[in-house]
């Protein structure tokens, strides 16, 4: 019996020693010393020894669970340090090593004059509407009085989805003006800005892609002093109280009377230079009081109500605000260009 319980010291105190974790040393102590542990088994013989035998294995039972126990504390000691240990040191965080660089966008200029001027015209009460890109020639033209065979109807200007001239990618914000017409009841006051494209090649003022803000008043009393008190402010609003405008009669097929509005060219003030092509304004938008025929053909009692609509270049905008020369870069994405504004 005596040889049973060295066997068992031998492996045991072994096994403790080689344990690597918590767990197995748990599982070791169970199998060893719990109730139906190997040691308990041993002890059961007891019965089984002499009067003689009996204290002196008794004594060393004693002293191998003594032994065990101290070894098993011991060995649990040891791991849960060299757990901590691990644990430290996987999660020590090295303070010199360079942070991760977070790169925040920004608004795009175009983006932030469009906020500007968004912000003006709701405050005068206006509401923001939207339309297609995708639109009907009878929108983009038809319904804002242009006759068959109008220029700016051109395959050379504009983009057609289909052959029988249907369909096309709008050349301008106006047919907005007829949609908000048809189903919005008056008075009306809206803006609408959007994307409009036309077949021109990319150059400093050029792009087939471009952006405007449209405009419609439509009530009782209209008249072109609306238009151009509220034009006025709005140029007042985005460049400043001495900035100086210039209306110039102009023709829409929509609009009668037309006008163009042109501010004076930020880089020369008005001398005449590259920025303005030697003209000394930069032409900004295009207006006028809307055509008795567009407003009949929506339905408006021409008699009792008249309107004014407008549509800004609002990169023409953007260019000015920002003291911009080239309309390209706002398309490029180069951001040591975009990060200035
Ligand atoms: N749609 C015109 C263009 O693209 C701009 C314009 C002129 C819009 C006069 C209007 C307006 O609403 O009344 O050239």
């Amino acid at each position: 019996m005596k040889k049973l319980l060295q066997e068992l010291r031998d492996t045991s105190l072994g096994a403790i020693e080689n344990a690597e974790s918590i767990d197995v040393l748990e599982n070791l102590r169970v199998r060893y010393l719990g109730k139906k542990g190997e040691l308990t088994a041993i002890l059961k013989q007891m019965g089984q020894l002499s009067e003689a035998e009996r204290p002196v294995i008794g004594q060393f039972a004693n002293e191998l669970r003594e032994a065990l126990t101290s070894a098993l504390d011991a060995k649990r000691a040891e791991l849960t340090e060299k757990m901590l240990d691990r644990k430290l040191r996987s999660e020590t965080i090295d303070v010199t090593i360079p942070g991760k660089t977070v790169t925040v966008g920004k608004k795009h200029p175009n983006n932030t004059v469009l906020d500007e001027a968004k912000d003006f015209f709701i405050g005068l009460g206006f509401t923001i509407a939207e339309g297609p890109e995708i639109e009907y020639a009878d929108y983009n033209f038809t319904k804002l009085n242009h006759k068959e065979g109008h220029p700016a109807r051109d395959r050379q200007d504009t983009f057609y989805f289909t052959d029988d001239d249907r369909i096309l990618l709008r050349t301008q914000t106006s047919p907005v003006q007829v949609r908000v017409m048809e189903t919005q009841s008056l008075p009306i006051r809206i803006i609408s800005p959007g994307r409009v494209y036309r077949k021109d090649e990319v150059d400093a003022t050029h792009s087939p892609m471009f952006h405007q803000i449209e405009g419609l008043v439509v009530d009782k009393g209209i008249t072109m002093g609306d238009l151009k008190g509220t034009l006025n402010e709005l140029v007042r609003y985005l460049y400043g109280d001495d900035a100086v405008t210039r209306f110039r009669p102009h023709h829409f097929p929509f609009t009668e009377p037309s006008c163009e509005v042109d501010v004076q060219c930020f880089e020369c003030g008005g001398k005449g230079c590259r920025v303005c092509k030697g003209e000394g304004w930069i032409e900004i938008l295009g207006a006028g009081m809307v055509h008795p025929n567009v407003l009949e053909g929506c339905g408006i009692d021409s008699r009792i109500y008249s309107g004014f609509a407008f549509g800004i270049g609002l990169e023409r905008l953007t260019l000015r605000r920002f003291n911009i020369s080239d309309m390209r870069l706002l398309y490029e994405n180069d951001v040591r260009f975009l990060n200035q504004f």
